[in-house]
C-alpha cells in the first residue's frame, strides 16, 4: 500500500518556529507539528511556567525542541529572537501567531494603544518574514503561516485597531505569496473565529447589543486549538504545496 497522503502530511526533517506557542492556538499548532514529526522552536513573551509545560509535552513526541523569548512590542525584539537561535538552525516553517488585542470602545483608543497593537501584529510580522524567509528561499522550500482572525471581515466593535491589523497582515500575505511563489515558499493566512483559549476569557467592554447579534457562529459554540492546528499541518506540509496566498477561515462559518 502506498500511503501517499500520510507521507506528504509528514513534517519529519523540518524545523518549525511558532510565535506565541506557550498557550492557546500556538500551543495547539506546536503540539500538532511535533506529532507530525517536526522539530519545534517554541516562543513566549513572559509566562515561563506555561512554556515549560508545553516544552515537556513536545518532548513526548521525541522531536528536538527549544524555547526562545521576545516581546514584539519592544524595538529590536525580532533581532534578539534570532540571536537566541542556534546559528545552524534555520526554520523551514514559520507560524506568526502571537498577537496583541486591546479591547476598548473606539472613542477611547489612545495613540499608544494603536502603536503597540500595530507593532506587535503588523510590524513584527514583516520583520519576522524578512528575517526568516531568506534561508527558506535558499533551500527552495518554506512555509509561512500568519494567524489572522475572522475580524478581518467581521470586526468586533471593541477591537477597531486589532481588527484592522489583521486585515493589514492578510494584504501582506497576498503580496508576499506572489513574490515568493517561484521560490518554493508558500505564504498563507489562517483566520480563526472564536477559539477556546485563555484570551477569550478576558473581559470585554459593553458594546451595542444589535451589533453583537451579528457575531454568532453558524456551526454553534466555539472552536478548539486543534481545529486550527489541523489546517496548519496541511498548510505546513508537502500536502499543502499548491496552496498559497490564501485566507482560510477556521471559524465555524462565522465569517459568512
Ligand atoms: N482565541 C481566539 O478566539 C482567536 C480568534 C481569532 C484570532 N485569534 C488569533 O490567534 C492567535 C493566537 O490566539 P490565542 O487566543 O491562542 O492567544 P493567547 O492565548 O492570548 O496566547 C497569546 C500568545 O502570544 C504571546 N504574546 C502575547 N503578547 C505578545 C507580545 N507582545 N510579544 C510576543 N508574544 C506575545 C503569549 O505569550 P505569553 O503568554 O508569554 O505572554 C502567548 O504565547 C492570535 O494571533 C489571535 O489574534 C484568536
Amino acid at each position: 500500500m502506498n500511503k501517499k497522503l500520510s507521507k506528504s502530511l509528514s513534517l519529519k526533517g523540518k524545523t518549525a518556529l511558532i510565535t506565541g506557542s506557550s498557550q492557546g492556538i500556538g500551543e495547539g499548532i506546536a503540539l500538532a507539528f511535533a506529532e507530525y514529526g517536526a522539530d519545534i522552536i517554541l516562543h513566549y513573551r513572559e509566562d515561563q511556567d506555561q512554556v515549560a509545560n508545553v516544552l515537556e509535552e513536545i518532548g513526548e513526541f521525541g522531536v528536538k525542541s527549544s524555547v526562545i523569548r521576545a516581546d514584539f512590542s519592544k524595538t529590536g525584539s525580532v533581532a534578539s529572537l534570532e540571536k537566541q537561535l542556534n546559528k545552524k538552525v534555520k526554520p523551514d516553517i514559520l507560524v506568526i501567531n502571537a498577537s496583541l488585542q486591546i479591547a476598548k470602545p473606539w472613542e477611547q483608543i489612545t495613540q499608544r494603544d494603536f502603536d503597540i497593537q500595530m507593532n506587535v501584529n503588523v510590524k513584527s510580522t514583516m520583520l519576522l518574514i524578512q528575517r526568516f524567509s531568506p534561508s527558506m528561499i535558499q533551500k527552495g522550500w518554506g512555509r509561512i503561516i500568519t494567524i489572522g482572525s475572522v475580524q478581518q471581515v467581521k470586526p468586533h466593535p471593541a477591537m477597531l485597531v486589532y481588527a484592522a491589523s489583521k486585515a493589514a497582515v492578510l494584504n501582506m500575505v497576498r503580496n508576499l505569496a506572489m513574490q515568493l511563489a517561484d521560490k518554493g515558499v508558500t505564504v498563507n493566512n489562517l483566520a480563526p473565529g472564536v477559539i477556546d483559549t485563555p484570551r477569550i476569557r478576558e473581559p470585554l467592554p459593553e458594546v451595542d447589543e444589535r451589533i453583537m447579534k451579528r457575531q454568532e457562529t453558524p456551526l454553534g459554540g466555539v472552536g478548539e486549538p486543534l481545529d486550527c492546528a489541523a489546517m496548519a499541518v496541511l498548510l505546513a506540509s508537502d500536502a499543502g504545496k499548491f496552496i498559497t496566498g490564501q485566507n482560510i477561515f477556521v471559524d465555524g462559518g462565522m465569517s459568512l
